[in-house]
């Protein structure tokens, strides 16, 4: 009901020949509601993804307060497009629609949080899924189980409650919550595997696995270091 593919077009230009105004009039209301339908989901995960933002910039509010430090660095959030919601509805072989997007399609909405120091990851996973009306619906621990790409980042799926001046809608939102090294390292690996789409030529794929383990290494060491000045700090009595 969303993309047409050239193919389709023009199998409706036929269809459309044979029918009367009446009906292509018909015809293309449904087409015209459909439309509208989709954008209003499009807009719903949207608002989705802004509450999720503003839940942890609340709870980054709230640390800076009680701990005198940010554990949030940064927040992001996309859409993911029509495109590749329609290609994934695909693959896992279920019809374009609405219904199916909300129930099956787990990333519309993305939203990535990063943190300062990985203990910050978990206390601030921990946090959100303690806030009310936001379901936790799955975790994905890809940091004590890393992917065979060296891929580290903490995964939720929350379920969240937009609500509108006549209707609420639950919607699910894909978190991805990981330190500023771990995010360097994601974010040049996916530049490289779009770049190359990596074959293990050169050994290449296992030197980039190494890297994200040396980055993992420095990441405990960061947090060992913080640990040691909080401790120094609270004997000073601060
Ligand atoms: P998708 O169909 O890709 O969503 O897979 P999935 O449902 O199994 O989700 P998964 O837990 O694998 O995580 C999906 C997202 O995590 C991706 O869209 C990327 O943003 C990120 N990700 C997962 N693996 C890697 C990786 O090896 N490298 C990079 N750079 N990002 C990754
Ligand atoms: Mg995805």
């Amino acid at each position: 009901s969303v993309s047409f593919s050239t193919d389709d077009r023009e199998e409706v230009a036929l269809a459309e020949l044979s029918l009367d105004d009446a009906q292509k009039a018909e015809r293309g209301i449904a087409l015209a509601s459909s439309v509208v339908a989709y954008k209003d989901l499009m807009m719903t995960y949207s608002c989705a993804a802004k509450i999720v933002r503003t839940k942890f910039e609340i709870l980054d509010e709230e640390f800076r307060m009680r701990r005198l430090r940010n554990p949030i660095h940064s927040i992001d959030t996309r859409l993911k497009s029509t495109a590749s919601i329609m290609d994934k509805l695909r693959a896992k072989g279920l019809e374009p629609t609405e219904e199916n997007i909300i129930e099956h399609v787990r990333d519309v909405a993305g939203v990535r949080v990063v943190c300062s120091y990985v203990d910050d990851i978990y206390m601030l996973a921990e946090a959100v899924g303690r806030l009310s009306g936001i379901e936790v619906l799955e975790t994905k621990d890809y940091i004590s189980h890393p992917k065979p790409s060296g891929y580290r980042s903490l995964h939720l799926v929350l379920d969240v409650p937009v609500s509108f001046s006549d209707y609420e809608q639950k919607v699910k939102v894909e978190v991805q919550i990981r330190t500023i090294a771990m995010d360097f390292w994601a974010s040049l690996e996916h530049q490289l595997q779009y770049k190359r789409g990596l074959a293990d030529e050169d050994g290449l794929v296992a030197e980039l696995a190494r890297c994200a383990s040396d980055i993992a290494r420095t990441d405990e060491s960061m947090m060992e270091i913080r640990r040691r000045i909080e401790a120094e700090a609270d004997m000073d009595g601060l």
